[in-house]
């Protein structure tokens, strides 16, 4: 039995979850870890939300709230849509708990003991206005690389080089848009060229990897490793510890790593062993294997080795980084900032989690960039989903059910097609085992819809509609040979369809508990129960409702909005706002703007002027509960005096 620890890249908590990062990061795991746990391998999957760094602080501040109050809102958002699309981890985790905090700085001390830390002052971009350094996210400017612009100070997202901040041309701060000065500070350094060596002859043995992650990593290695700054001068993160540091913490990306054992530790808090995570990270046996997108590759495969070699205990190293691309969105690149993309918790409320699932596992970034659109999407449900796999199982079990009451046995003796049919399954389940195994999961969809036309083609091949009339017995072995397909399917396809091929099973009253060495198990005989479609097919008019909702976004991203100059919180507060009730309205009459409304609030009453006719029907807004300004000073209008204000807002 083999010992694997999967992890996903620890999403950043400053956002919810969107379908680029479900293709690059998580599904690909999830699929990987249910298939080690068919094939009954002692296999964790482990993650959490990286709540660090400037990308939470950054977000904060945008709200106004506490860093805080952005990672537990994220987190929890975070955590939602993974459940709607069935990813399931053994523990999801969070890098601002103070375990994570205590392990993470040993791991600084331990490599400052040894001396692969230095310290060191340099110069760094500074905003004048706002009186602090500029790290990372907080500066962008022109890659000096590909000379992309929106790079960002940490690094580049359209070449992933990791960049030197001050390499940068034409510099802004991104948060008050001024032109950044030079200023000197001091800050913590890993020493990667002491490791170079040892890393370049460890990842030399790495021949496995996916080539578009070796390339990347050697590119990188040639062009020669320079030290990077570990720590940053944000309030936010885990402080470094040691003394005269204040006002430092450490670099986002020198914790979140970390977090992957932390993670793990939790776990095993949680499951009453609490060493047991030793088991996985101290043993040379365990085969560590993290998912990524292409962007962080650098991260994982030189400088989180690096942390991991030098420490006292005995970490084992990543066996396998298999990061995929990118996934484009409508021909497009994704971009949350521009809000390009679909968001999770979005699309559940449309559709099925299940269904993203196949439809991104069919598109599966793995070798270069791909693309997901919506009509992609139906033509995949409805022409593959429902048109072979669907079709085959309601065509077999439908049948079955007319004329042999839904129970069908296994024939004693097979004919050659028959036969010739359940081999040919056989040999592509072979195929999808290794598939599988190799993270090819576009291939594995594509072997399994091979197994379902295959399906059909014999039953069509086989006419039972006409052998039941003058030879029942080769109708129901045209029936057993279908369900034996539709049998290992269900075990094949779990991975990446885990629930609707349990609706599949249990059809079949086969056992919920699946397992790949029962894919050899052929059915003595089938009783069928609660039959149904397994997949609906997507209309046109929900399509097209997608496409809309996407075109909407880009009007509203391109109209850009204007914003006022910013308030104190104190000019707020003085805002007496209230929920009250609309009792009565009516027109204004002269006016095709205004409505005169009388609200209630405990007993009192008030007479309002909105100018919302042009939105409202008197008759539709009485009842209603809205938000209103009760202390705005009275105002006449057409004669009527305002007492309140309604609060409302366009679209
Ligand atoms: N939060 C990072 C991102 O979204 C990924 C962190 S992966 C970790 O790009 F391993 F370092 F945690
Ligand atoms: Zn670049």
């Amino acid at each position: 039995m083999e010992k694997i620890l999967v992890t996903s890249a620890l999403p950043y908590a400053n956002g919810p979850l969107h379908i680029g990062h479900v293709a690059g990061a998580y599904l690909p795991a999830d699929i990987f870890v249910r298939f080690q746990k068919l094939l009954e391998n002692d296999v964790i999957y482990i993650c959490g939300t990286d709540e660090h760094g400037a990308p939470i602080s950054i977000k904060a501040e945008s709200e106004g709230v506490s860093p805080r109050d952005v990672v537990d809102k994220y987190h929890q958002s975070i955590k939602e849509s993974f459940r709607g699309l069935e990813i399931e981890f053994d523990n999801f985790s969070g890098t601002a708990r103070p375990e994570h905090h205590k392990i993470s700085q040993s791991f600084f001390l331990n490599l400052l003991k040894k001396g692969f830390i230095t310290k060191k002052t340099t110069k760094q971009w500074f905003d004048q206005k706002l009186g602090r350094f500029l790290s990372d996210r907080y500066i962008e400017g022109i890659c000096p690389y590909c000379g992309s612009e929106g790079a960002r100070g940490d690094q580049c997202d359209n070449c992933g080089k990791l960049i030197d901040a001050l390499k940068l041309k034409n510099p802004i701060s991104k948060i008050s848009g001024d032109t950044p000065i030079i200023k000197e500070t001091t800050h913590w350094y890993l020493d990667l060229p002491k490791f170079e060596k040892e890393l370049r002859e460890w990842l030399e043995t790495k021949k496995y990897w996916k080539d578009n992650v070796r390339n990347f990593i050697f590119g990188w290695l040639n062009e020669g490793l320079i030290d990077r700054a570990i720590t940053r001068d944000i309030d936010w993160g885990i402080p470094v510890p040691v003394e005269n540091a204040e006002g430092k913490v450490l670099y986002v990306w020198f914790d979140a790593p970390i977090g992957y054992i932390s993670s793990t530790m939790e776990w095993a808090k949680n499951i009453g062993d609490p060493d047991r995570w030793k088991d996985y990270w101290l043993d040379k046996n365990t085969k560590l294997i993290h998912f990524l997108g292409k962007d962080n590759i650098p991260f994982h495969t030189i400088i989180w080795p690096s942390m991991l070699m030098e420490q006292d205990d005995p970490y084992v190293l990543p066996h396998d980084v298999p990061a995929n691309e990118y996934l484009n969105l409508e021909g497009q690149k994704m971009s949350t900032s521009r809000n390009w993309t679909v968001w999770v918790n979005d699309y559940l409320k449309y559709f099925d989690g299940e269904l993203l699932r196949y439809v991104l596992a069919v598109n599966a970034p793995e070798t270069k960039d791909s693309d997901f659109n919506w009509k992609d999407f139906q033509t995949r449900i409805n022409s593959e989903l429902n048109n072979i796999l669907g079709n085959l199982a309601n065509r077999t079990f439908v049948f079955s059910e007319k004329y042999f009451s839904g129970s069908i046995k296994k024939p004693d003796h097979l004919s050659e097609i028959s036969q010739d049919n359940l081999n040919k399954a056989n040999e592509l389940v072979d195929q999808i085992h290794e598939s599988y195994i190799k993270y090819q999961v576009r291939r594995v969809v594509k072997l399994i819809m091979d197994i379902a036309r295959l399906g059909n083609k014999y039953f069509d091949e086989t006419q039972p509609w006409v052998t039941i009339k003058n030879d029942p017995e080769l109708a129901e072995e045209t029936l057993y040979v279908c369900s034996e397909l539709l049998r290992i399917i269900s075990i094949a396809f779990s991975p990446i369809m885990p629930r609707s091929m349990k609706v599949l099973r249990q059809m079949m009253k086969l056992p919920d508990k699946l397992a790949w060495k029962n894919l050899g198990v052929q059915m003595e005989k089938i009783s069928l129960n609660n039959v149904k479609p397994l997949f609906r097919k997507i209309e046109d008019k929900e399509i097209e409702e997608q496409i809309r909702i996407l075109k909407q976004k880009q009007i509203e991203e391109e109209k850009g909005v204007e914003h006022k100059p910013e308030i104190e919180f104190d000019e707020f507060l003085k805002l007496e706002l209230r929920i009250v009730e609309i009792v009565a309205a009516e027109k204004i009459l002269k006016s095709n703007k205004l409505l005169k409304l009388k609200i209630r609030l405990n007993g009192e009453s008030r007479t309002v002027v909105a100018g919302i006719a042009a939105s409202y029907e008197p008759k539709e807004i009485i009842g209603k509960k809205v938000v209103m300004v009760m202390n705005l000073k009275p105002r006449r209008v057409m004669g009527v005096e305002s007492q309140a204000m309604i609060l409302a807002a366009h679209n």
